[in-house]
């Protein structure tokens, strides 16, 4: 057998051990493996350019390494040119794709199902917003990162008894936010599946400084959206999603102006993307990866790796991507966020 391996979209911590159990795992079963250079690009470039045969000394030492040794892309991908990926891979003898990669790279992955591609999915993205798996793989190096960076601000918004509004990834979901707010301890956590109401916000802080602790820490998902209000948009491009960006900067403006008390903002961005996988996501990674040999070897094309712990399952990538997983209101992580008397803005 001849897989093709390919890595689209953000690039997520574990992409490289995904790509280190695939190599491994097909290896040992004869099969031949060959990475596809920045997304579907490589497809088209120059001969033993674009197109990296995987062998166990080139995935050797690479499962704690961020980024990917194939490269990204995160650009729009324009349908009409699926005819000629399907052509390429076919001409390259391969009998399916290993596609890694969040809602938008598979998607695309199903548009070429849709020409006549094979295909097997593996859920990356550290916003943690694909249906059908417990879990993607980034999620827990990306909110691991964001939770430690709470910390360090805390100590600096206690020293000077500021007010600091953090912001974070996520896309339009809460995840990283919620996950990190809440293991940071955070005073309120502003996310895009509750809008929020700014004057509330003030209030939590207001009722903080006087009655708790003088500081306090705001954790914006960058999708966040105030009552009546849309995203903070940082930049538009066509053919591409919109880039989220500045709520954070808005809200600690606004609390400024509204409470009196000094307040910070920053945005974390990509450093949240960067940077060695954590062991769980390593060991995340590495199953996904083994898994999607092993489905790719038994025939079940079409399908994606899903997580459903204990288990390591499948399924169709069309419903994994027929709508993004945000954050469930009546979750237990936002009713134990409310319970630690952690404002939502609402
Ligand atoms: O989807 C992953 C993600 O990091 C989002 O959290 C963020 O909104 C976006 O990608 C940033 O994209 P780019 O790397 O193109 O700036």
């Amino acid at each position: 057998m001849h897989l093709l391996v390919n890595t689209g979209g953000g690039d997520a911590p574990g992409l490289n051990a995904v790509l280190r159990a695939v190599t491994l795992s097909a290896v040992r079963r004869g099969f031949k493996v060959t990475g596809i250079h920045r997304g579907y690009a490589g497809l088209f470039e120059p001969e033993g350019e674009g197109l990296i045969p995987l062998t166990r000394d080139l995935v050797r030492g690479i499962t704690d390494r961020g980024g990917t040794i194939l490269g990204t892309v995160n650009k729009g991908f324009a349908e009409d040119r699926c005819a000629a990926v399907v052509a390429r891979c076919n001409e390259l003898g391969a009998d399916g794709l290993i596609a890694i990669g969040g809602d938008g790279s598979l998607r695309i992955a199903a548009q070429l199902m849709d020409h006549g591609l094979r295909v097997i999915g593996v859920p990356k993205t550290i916003d943690n917003d694909l249906s059908c798996t417990d879990e993607t793989f980034g999620f827990d190096s990306a909110m691991s990162f964001a939770t430690e960076a709470i910390g360090r601000l805390t100590s600096t918004a206690e020293a000077h008894q500021r007010v600091m509004v953090v912001e974070v990834m996520g896309r339009y979901a809460g995840w990283i936010a919620l996950y990190a707010g809440i293991a940071g301890a955070a005073n309120a956590i502003l996310l895009p599946e509750i809008n929020y109401d700014i004057e509330r916000v003030c209030a939590a802080i207001r009722h903080r400084f006087e009655t708790e602790r003088p500081f306090a820490i705001v954790v914006a998902a960058e999708g966040a959206c105030p009552v009546g209000g849309g995203f903070a948009v940082k930049a538009r491009e066509a053919g591409k999603e919109i880039t989220l960006g500045g709520v954070a900067q808005l809200v600690a403006a606004q609390i400024a102006e509204r409470t009196g008390y000094e307040t910070r903002s920053l945005v974390l961005g990509h450093l949240q993307r960067g940077g060695t996988p954590t062991p769980a996501d390593r060991i995340l990674a590495l199953r996904y990866g083994g898994e999607a040999v092993r489905l790719a070897a038994a025939g079940r094309w079409g399908e994606m790796v899903a997580w459903h712990p204990p288990d390591m399952r499948s399924v169709p990538i069309k419903d994994a991507i027929a709508k993004p997983k945000s954050v469930p209101l009546d979750s237990d992580a936002i009713r134990t966020a409310r319970d630690l008397g952690i404002a939502l803005g609402d």
